[in-house]
């Protein structure tokens, strides 16, 4: 995808990122074809990992996503309104609030809440008693995670409460849930250690006579790598915006993954400097002979991380590069050597598909020492999206 096939840059803003849909699409595809079983749920939360909300969750449904997750019902509210507008109504599984939470709107707009404890049952089914619906609710249960979820010796006490508002009419059970804690570790004991938690508990729930509609336990890394974590549904996030969620174990080109989002800037300054030159906050970095300096016009507050200084790797004129010096909040600089030929106002790509030779979030990544989830869920609001859709060209095309 070169600078002039795509469409509208944003007059106002030195940098952007596009994001493909086609390529949404193609992961999504590939997902499902990994769990041939399941079904999909494609995970949106934090603005679908920073690609754009309503623009991935509407590529994901046509490409036979049949659910959508997001964490907070702040997100999964825009989430429904903006899909009704279009004609489509999923599932949509929100599953993170706090105890108060207003969860009436959640109920009125047929968002599937999770529970991990009795208190989260009961303000569900008051939701419910309040918008005179029933409240569809997915009982989490913790395999080993320990994050959300009910300890197995608590999960009784849960089952209890969610048999107690089934029988009055506030609740039906959607599904029952969990989360693995090593999936992206293909050999580690942990997921199939989880796997018979999970099966422990699903077992203890139908004799209690709850059998819910859909059991989901696998994120990328399970749908990817433990087939038998897949049970009814999948829940995918990573790997829908084409990026591995186990770099150490197989690229995205491995697992037929197309990284969807591409973060370019156009060059602010370009300048001849004299050996011996400082660059950036503190010098960190110094020209050993003349050379030419270019900024780039993205910084830590557009969520390129600090700690990837004089390591995040730029293609500029088609040479990887990479950062010389502190990157600053909105602002680094890169070392393009002497006679490069590089203007003003030319690309540098920061990272995307990488299969130009380019740069990846994965590098970035590696570079800040995090992964890439953190890297393209925190490219800021200040960097426009522009999504595009390489299957068909010029159509789609929409700044968010
Ligand atoms: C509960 C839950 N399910 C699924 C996912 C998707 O995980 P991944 O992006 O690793 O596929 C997440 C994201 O962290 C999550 O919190």
């Amino acid at each position: 995808m070169s600078e002039m096939t795509v469409p509208g840059w944003p007059a106002t803003h030195p940098a952007r990122a596009i994001v493909d849909l086609a390529a949404i699409r193609h992961n999504v595809r590939t997902l499902g074809a990994a769990a041939p079983s399941s079904a999909v749920m494609a995970v949106v939360k934090a603005d679908a990992y920073g690609h754009g909300l309503l623009p991935v969750a509407t590529a994901a449904l046509q490409a036979g996503a049949t659910w959508l997750g997001v964490a907070q019902v702040a997100e999964a509210l825009p989430l429904r309104a903006g899909l009704d507008a279009t004609g489509v109504r999923p599932p949509i599984l929100a599953w993170l609030f706090a105890p108060g939470a207003d969860l009436a709107p959640a109920v009125a707009a047929d968002i599937d809440l999770s529970a991990s404890a009795p208190w989260a049952i009961e303000e569900i089914a008051a939701a419910a008693r309040a918008t005179g619906r029933t409240a569809r609710v997915h009982l989490k249960v913790d395999t080993g995670m320990s994050r959300g979820g009910a300890r197995p010796e608590a999960f009784g006490d849960l089952l209890d409460a969610a048999a107690r508002a089934r029988a009055d009419g506030t609740i039906e059970v959607a599904g029952i849930w969990s989360h693995l804690a090593c999936a992206d570790e293909p050999d580690s004991p942990v997921t199939a250690q989880q796997v018979e938690v999970f099966t422990a508990a699903l077992d203890q729930a139908g004799r209690a006579g709850i059998r819910p509609e859909v059991r989901h336990i696998a994120q990328s890394a399970g749908t990817l790598f433990h087939p038998a974590a897949h049970f009814d549904l999948v829940r995918p996030g990573i790997a829908t915006y084409g990026l591995t969620p186990a770099p150490a174990v197989a690229s995205s080109a491995d697992l037929d993954l197309r990284p969807a989002m591409r973060v370019e800037a156009r060059l602010t300054v370009v300048k001849t400097a004299p050996p011996g030159t400082g660059i950036s906050y503190g010098h960190r970095a110094r020209t050993t002979a003349e050379t030419t300096l270019a900024v780039v016009p993205l910084g830590y507050a557009d969520g390129l991380p600090r700690t990837a200084s004089d390591a995040g790797p730029v293609s500029i004129a088609g040479r990887k590069l990479h950062v010389a010096g502190r990157i600053c909040m909105d602002q680094m600089v890169v070392d393009v050597g002497p006679g490069s030929g590089v203007r003003e106002g030319d690309l540098a790509v920061v990272f995307g598909a990488g299969d130009d030779g380019g740069p990846t979030a994965d590098e970035w990544a590696e570079a800040a020492g995090t992964i890439s989830y953190e890297i393209v869920s925190g490219i800021g609001a200040r960097v426009p999206r522009v999504h595009v859709d390489t299957a068909r060209p010029g159509r789609e095309a929409a700044e968010a």
